[in-house]
């Protein structure tokens, strides 16, 4: 989906579709030198880390296994409200697996460090985080994410799997939602 087909509903790009494409590209390429000699478990967190996933394993020059959990702490609106609930569980055991979780955006953080805590609780080997973006003035709790994207202002943004009541995710840019969408 391009720029003229969503129109006015966005404010402007933030991240272009180059931009991700290199970043992902670069971030592979240190996941692979991480974890070099070391099994890696992939999980993405549905549905915004859909499209870093695709795009990141292509970029790997390794083996790996991916694994998907859905979590929700987002309603329709545009606020965390910091309960998360699983929506779907992991398919397999991972005790003494080397865990990476792939994230579209940490922004309050609340997710993240949940889900963190949740893999931790299953007697996971290691377990590291890795998000396309970060919203780091957005910050309610501190979690560590070894790998990050692009660090944004704490606007409400859209693409690359990011979502507005479930719509744009197909954009393969990152765009800030335009004000009159929502208020
Ligand atoms: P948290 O506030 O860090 O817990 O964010 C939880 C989830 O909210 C993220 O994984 C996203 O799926 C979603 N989210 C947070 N900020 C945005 C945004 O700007 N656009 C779309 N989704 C967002
Ligand atoms: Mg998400």
């Amino acid at each position: 989906m391009d720029l003229a087909t969503v129109g006015t509903d966005i404010e402007r790009v933030i991240v272009t579709q180059e931009e991700l494409q290199s970043k992902v590209a670069e971030l592979a390429a240190r996941v692979d030198a991480d974890y070099k000699d070391r099994d890696l478990l992939l999980v993405g967190v549905l549905k915004g880390a859909i499209m870093a996933m695709a795009d990141l394993t292509r970029a790997m020059q390794r083996h790996i296994e991916m694994d998907w959990m859905a979590v929700s702490s987002y309603g329709s609106g545009t606020k965390s409200s910091g309960v998360v609930r699983i929506l779907k569980d992991l398919d397999r055991d991972i005790t003494g697996r080397n865990v990476l979780i792939v994230e579209d955006i940490v922004d309050s953080g609340l997710t993240l460090s949940w889900l963190k805590s949740n893999l931790e609780s299953r007697g996971v080997g290691t377990v590291e985080i890795l998000s396309i973006l970060r919203k780091p003035e957005a910050a309610k709790v501190h979690v560590d994410v070894k790998y990050v994207g692009f660090e944004i202002p704490p606007d409400f943004v859209i693409g690359y799997g990011l979502d507005f009541d479930e719509k744009y995710r197909n954009l393969p840019f990152i765009a800030v939602l335009a004000k009159h969408m929502y208020s």
